[in-house]
């Protein structure tokens, strides 16, 4: 007889571990999802079965009701659902811990019954949590446990045993267990495609490549004739610098006449991923990438074909978003080869981005950080690690950093902001970028829903595909609702705002050609 199959899996704390804790959550709108819970948990799906365990005290203290918890629960679940991530079971108890039940955490009743239900080998699995209870529950269930700062995580650290294992945050806490657990995946072999990529860059092509926020326009970093090519290629003023794509810390700091502590921190708590840090450069870098500026601009990419590609070619990559100067930025192969066609010597597929905003800026050059472009890491989540960020006011008739130029990502048909816009008349063909499904579509040729469920990662993975399929219609004007301006939201609202300069005079009647 064989034995019945086991299954590894990660017990998840909620409040503080896989979203913001706020307290006794009431309704699903007080939801907020760490920026990389969704990432986190994709790193995991293959190896690990995921459940939720959480105390939710205030039911039998008479503060929140369990249909409430119940709905919040529901809301995560459906959230991660969404996006692909499949949560067995929502444990939860509704005790306090003066009514001495089995299953308030740390006690192990609700492991033990997903041992039993679910075939789970507890001594290979994982309890995430940002309370000492959770590391303790590890414990008393034969677990691994790592604990995690954000939520309350900072305020206990102190009352943790010595040998706990402590991440800054869930995505941390996902590498962490894939390397205990042996499942870390080699490094992928590059393809025949990206050695051929690579090969055309040593020779000084340009070659487009997915990232995980747009597809970029990459050259040799230290080529000038190849990256004046990117400038060519892409109708870019040459005032206008690029960021330089790397693929570890190393290369970052080879860049940079100095790396700062705030660098280091950011680079670790955000790389791979879509922070770009302003640094004082080196002479290595040609002034052609830096449009003259003694600073440098460097991010390492979070998307396994970039990574590959500058790791086969063996030099870093100079390059902007892989679309013609001022429009919009591509988050498909499809939409660079529509955009720039036979332009470019390659173009890899790595699918659509999963970001879909480019990369927060910050310059680190001054004392204090400061914002240059919102993007796709939250400006809170970064004040969180290195304090206040000075967020410049841009003048639009005079940007001071050139990436701030006002008019930017914009489509060929004119975009106007809803508040600045009723109900189109009868004779306008109008398209709608609505944020969620909107109450009132009357009179609108076409409507494109950023998220249903108000998800503002959702909402800015779907920008730009969304703009494209409306600039593709023929409409007169495109109407677009900006959202609600935190976290990524800032981003979109910035793209969206930039993409309607100068379009709110445009004149209404459709030109015939
Ligand atoms: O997500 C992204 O950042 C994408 C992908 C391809 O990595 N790239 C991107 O590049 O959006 P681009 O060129 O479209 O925007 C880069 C911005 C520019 O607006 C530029 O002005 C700014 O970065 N930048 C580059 N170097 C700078 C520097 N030394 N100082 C200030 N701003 C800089
Ligand atoms: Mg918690």
């Amino acid at each position: 007889m064989t034995a019945p199959r086991t299954f590894s899996a990660v017990f998840l704390d909620r409040d503080g571990t896989l979203i913001e804790d706020r307290g006794n959550l009431r309704s699903p709108s007080q939801v907020e999802f760490f920026p990389d819970t969704v990432r986190a948990l994709r790193l995991l799906q293959k190896n690990f079965r995921f459940f939720i365990v959480t105390n939710q005290s205030g039911i039998a203290e008479g503060t929140v009701q369990a249909a409430e918890v119940a709905q919040v629960n529901d809301h995560v679940v459906r959230h991660l659902a969404r996006a692909g991530i499949r949560i067995e079971r929502v444990y939860c108890c509704p005790h306090r811990r003066v009514d001495n039940c089995g299953c308030i955490k740390p006690n192990n009743y609700h492991l033990c019954m997903a041992a039993r239900e679910f075939g789970i080998d507890l001594g290979k699995s994982f309890v995430v949590g940002d309370h000492p209870h959770d590391v303790e529950l590890a414990r008393n269930s034969g677990a691994t446990g790592v604990y995690v700062l954000t939520g309350h995580g900072i305020k206990h650290r102190k009352d943790l045993p010595a040998d706990t294992l402590v991440t800054p945050g869930i995505w941390e806490a996902a590498m962490l267990i894939l390397e205990r657990s042996g499942c870390a995946e080699p490094r992928r072999k590059p393809s025949t495609e990206t050695k051929e990529a690579a090969a055309i860059l040593k020779r000084g092509g340009v070659v487009a490549f997915p990232t995980e926020t747009v597809y970029g326009l990459g050259a040799n970093a230290f080529d000038a004739a190849a990256v004046a090519r990117v400038f060519e290629v892409k109708g870019r003023p040459r005032f206008d610098p690029l960021i330089v794509h790397v693929s570890g810390l190393g290369q970052a700091k080879s860049l940079c006449a100095d790396f700062p502590a705030s660098a280091r921190a950011l680079a670790r708590r955000f790389w791979p991923g879509p922070l770009t840090l302003v640094l004082a450069k080196t002479k290595r870098v040609p002034p052609i990438v830096t449009a003259g500026l003694p600073t440098v601009a460097v991010r390492m990419p979070d998307h396994p074909l970039a990574l590959s590609l500058i790791r086969e070619a063996g030099m870093p990559l100079a390059a902007p978003s892989a679309n013609r100067f001022g429009r919009i930025s591509p988050t498909t192969a499809e939409h660079v080869r529509r955009q720039l066609g036979l332009d470019v010597d390659l173009v890899l597929d790595g699918g659509p981005c999963r970001v879909g905003v480019e990369s927060t800026i910050l310059s680190l050059v001054e004392d204090e950080p400061s914002l240059l472009r919102a993007g796709g890491v939250a400006v809170e989540d970064i004040e969180a690690l290195v304090g206040p960020v000075l967020r410049p006011q841009v003048d639009p008739d005079c940007p001071s950093a050139p990436g701030q130029c006002p008019q930017h990502y914009a489509p060929q048909t004119p975009l106007i902001l809803r508040e600045r816009f009723d109900c189109p008349p009868e004779t306008v063909r109008a398209g709608l970028l609505a944020f969620r499904v909107p109450r009132d579509q009357d009179g609108f040729t076409a409507v494109e829903v950023l998220s249903p469920a108000g998800d503002l990662q959702e909402a800015a993975g779907n920008l730009f595909a969304a703009l494209y399929r409306l600039d593709a219609m023929n409409l007169d004007v495109i109407v677009a609702e900006r959202v609600p301006h935190r976290g990524l939201g800032l981003a979109i609202n910035d793209r969206l705002g930039r993409a309607s300069y100068c379009s709110s005079g445009v004149g209404m009647t459709r030109e015939t050609t």
